[in-house]
């Protein structure tokens, strides 16, 4: 089966309790919109893998900007559809097969990346070209495994990690702010990432 499938059919399954579940392990987010309002970002924002909306919502509550998300996974965009705000734009589309009229002031993936690691180059690119030329890149994610016995877990749900992610962002864009954090004392690390896509 390609990732893609697996990743809709794997959502499919979890949608239903992924808003109870994810607050237990996909920290970071509270942080993310914080760091957003802080840099008083305004204009356009696209959630790229929005899921069921938990972003966007707080998002919507604590900035001012015009909010757009995509996801693979139809069901989970049934929730978003259903907690969202009607002004919020929401498309089911595969990242790679995204080409809107405009390009944003910011965009943002949250625990996205390492959903298809193999991809991450590749997305990478894609994701560059949907941003304005000084525009900005929020990027949360797994970064580290803290055992053998974690990835082995982690791989089973699909999700691999690996430093590299973060490196790839800091050599395509410029660093304005990261923080590397351990979750449950060191079982895992997760990153938080702020860049600004440069003009060439
Ligand atoms: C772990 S969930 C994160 C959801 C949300 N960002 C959050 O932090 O709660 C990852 C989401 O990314 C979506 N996704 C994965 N690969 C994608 C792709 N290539 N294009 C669009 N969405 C994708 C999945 O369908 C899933 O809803």
């Amino acid at each position: 089966m390609e990732k893609k499938e697996s990743i809709i059919k794997y959502y499919k399954k979890q949608s239903g309790f992924y808003d109870i579940t994810r607050p237990a392990f996909l920290f970071g987010r509270g942080e993310i919109v914080r760091w957003i309002s802080d840099a008083n970002t305004s204009g356009t924002l696209l959630e790229i893998g929005c899921g069921t909306g938990h972003i966007l919502k707080s998002l919507a509550r604590n900035t001012d900007c015009d909010l757009t998300g995509i996801d693979l996974s139809p069901d989970m965009l049934d929730i978003a559809r259903q907690k969202l705000p009607n002004e919020i734009k929401i498309y089911q589309t595969d990242l790679s097969e995204y080409n809107p009229n405009e390009k944003f002031d910011a965009v943002l993936l949250s625990y996205v990346f390492t959903l298809d690691f193999a991809k991450n180059e590749e997305h990478l690119k894609k994701v560059k070209q949907l941003i304005k030329p000084n525009g900005r890149i929020y990027v949360l994610d797994f970064h580290r495994y803290g055992s053998t016995f974690y990835k082995r877990y982690m791989n089973w749900h699909g999700i691999e990690m690996g430093e590299e992610l973060l490196q790839s962002l800091e050599k395509e864009f410029v660093t304005e702010r990261k923080s590397i954090r351990k979750a449950y004392g060191g079982v895992w690390e997760y990153f938080i990432y702020e860049g600004i896509n440069v003009r060439d």
